[in-house]
């Protein structure tokens, strides 16, 4: 498991951070996607005045993944890249959006800004997980 991520999708992550819409928690979340057929999707955190209505980053990276790809694409890795000393790892809601795409080698790097990287495996990030094989296979 590559223990650092690839340089060019942590700056597509922290490029989309950028553009976050976060004007309530001010904290900018960017995540990118590179799919196992090598493409890459980003997405931000898109918040909303009524505060429920917002979502999260890995979600709308995700969801740009599968406007494009269709229900088959599935996730090679995912950066995300958040401010603080330590990375702020995917919400419980955004680890099963993942696992979701992922396969038995999806790894994860939660990371910052400025360089600090946590990877795991998504059997790592979700143990004992609930997925499609339960209901599709
Ligand atoms: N957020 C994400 O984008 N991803 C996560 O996994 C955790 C939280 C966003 C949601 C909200 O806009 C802000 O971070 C504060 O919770």
């Amino acid at each position: 498991m590559p223990a650092s991520p690839d340089p060019e999708l942590h700056a597509a992550a922290v490029d989309v951070f950028e553009r976050a819409h976060c004007p309530y928690s001010e904290y900018h979340v960017g995540a990118a996607i590179r799919t196992v057929g090598g493409e890459v999707f980003v997405g931000c955190n898109v918040e909303n005045a009524s505060y429920p209505e917002g979502w999260c980053a890995e979600t709308s990276a995700i969801a740009a993944m599968v406007s494009t790809l269709g229900p088959s694409a599935r996730i090679a890795d995912i950066v995300t890249v958040t401010v603080g000393d330590t990375p702020g790892t995917p919400c419980g809601g955004c680890r099963q959006r993942i696992r979701e795409f992922s396969t038995p080698d999806t790894v994860i790097h939660a990371t910052t800004v400025d360089g600090a990287v946590d990877t795991m495996t998504i059997d790592e990030l979700l143990p004992s997980s609930f997925g499609p094989e339960r209901l599709l296979e």
